[in-house]
């Protein structure tokens, strides 16, 4: 039996090249080699989003994007977190079996109180309904980045203690957290985050992502000065797309001198503009018709929500809600 890979991403913008190879790329590549489950965990963004224009058009824009990239919902479960009403029943049952202590030591949660959020019951309980994300799709393999990790254990500790309370009913997911992922440097070189305003966007109009990759932050070394190539942010993000003969020129040329930051950003922003242009085209014909993407997550939420069903009542059964 294939194994099943699930991760959710939460709609909170346009999507970069950050996201794309650090997590996105790999889901569509397990599309061919597992079963692959990948939703819009709309429900988290409620945590710390409370406009339902904007939760509406963040949650259409990453589906499109995710669908643009080549997510296939033929080969894949593909949904909106919120169309699956039973997850937030699960999260409540996990809830009930958590200890206080636990959830209190979430670093995510502990993380946005010292930036001075306002924390609500709700970003307590996200590890919960996480963990019910995971568990109500009895999926095996979880790959999340370094700052999920926690969560993921967390989600593990509630499916071992609902066994042991209930009786063997949920499976408790590979405790495998692929940390060789690269971080993807932004535009001034720090790891690329929405929340650092340092990224070069995938689906923005051309002008904006020339403006990005131009706004690239170097050193001062003039044109002929050998540079070096490692830990050079346009070296790191054309490596991401060029092939080993194309990266090895830059590489040299870097090294001997003679490349200078200007030319080698011009042939980094071709080398995106190439490696995007066929989603691109997608993704405007998706725009185009935001009604297929609303009728594929329908479709979706029907499909993944048969799996739902079937934990869910064996859940109903081993706790007695089912009397
Ligand atoms: P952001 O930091 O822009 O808010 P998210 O936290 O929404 O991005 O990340 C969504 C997914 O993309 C996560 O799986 C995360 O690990 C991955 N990701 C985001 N930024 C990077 C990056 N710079 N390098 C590698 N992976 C990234
Ligand atoms: N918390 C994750 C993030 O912010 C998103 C997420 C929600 C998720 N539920 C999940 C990831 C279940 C993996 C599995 O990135």
């Amino acid at each position: 039996m294939k194994k099943r890979v699930l991760s959710g991403i939460q709609p909170s913008g346009n999507l970069h090249i950050g996201n794309y190879f650090g997590m996105i790329k790999r889901m569509i590549e397990y599309q061919e080699s597992s079963d692959l489950f990948l939703f819009v965990a709309n429900l988290h963004s409620l945590t710390t989003l409370s406009d339902a224009k904007e939760l509406k058009k963040l949650t259409l824009d990453v589906a499109t994007d995710l669908l643009a990239l080549g997510v296939d919902p033929d080969r894949c479960y593909f949904w909106v977190q919120s169309d699956v009403p039973e997850t937030t029943e699960l999260a409540w049952i996990l809830s009930c079996l958590t200890p206080m202590g636990l959830m209190e030591r979430a670093h995510s949660y502990k993380d946005k109180i010292a930036k001075g959020v306002q924390p609500s019951l709700g970003l307590f309980n996200y590890p919960s309904l996480m963990a019910a994300d995971i568990l109500i799709n009895q999926a095996d393999v979880v790959p999340v980045g370094k700052d999920q990790k926690q969560h993921l254990e967390m989600a593990r500790d509630m499916a071992v203690k609902f066994n042991k309370v209930f009786g063997e009913t949920l499976k408790v997911p590979e405790h495998e957290i692929p940390d060789d992922i690269a971080v993807i440097p932004g535009t001034d070189g720090q790891k690329m985050s929405k929340s650092y305003g340092n990224t070069i966007p995938i689906f923005a109009e051309d002008a904006v992502i020339k403006k990005a990759v131009m706004g690239i932050v170097t050193d001062s070394k003039g044109i002929d000065e050998p540079k070096e190539p490692e830990g050079n942010t346009i070296y790191e993000l054309y490596k991401l797309m060029a092939d080993p003969a194309e990266t090895k020129v830059m590489a040299d040329q870097f090294k001997k001198g003679g490349l200078g930051y200007g030319d080698a950003k011009k042939i980094l922003l071709e080398k995106i503009q190439k490696t995007f242009a066929p989603y691109r085209e997608k993704h405007q014909e998706l725009k185009n018709h935001p009604k297929k993407v609303e009728t594929i997550l329908a479709k979706g939420a029907e499909k993944v929500r048969i799996l739902s069903h079937q934990t869910m009542l064996m859940v109903r059964e081993a706790t007695g809600l089912k009397y």
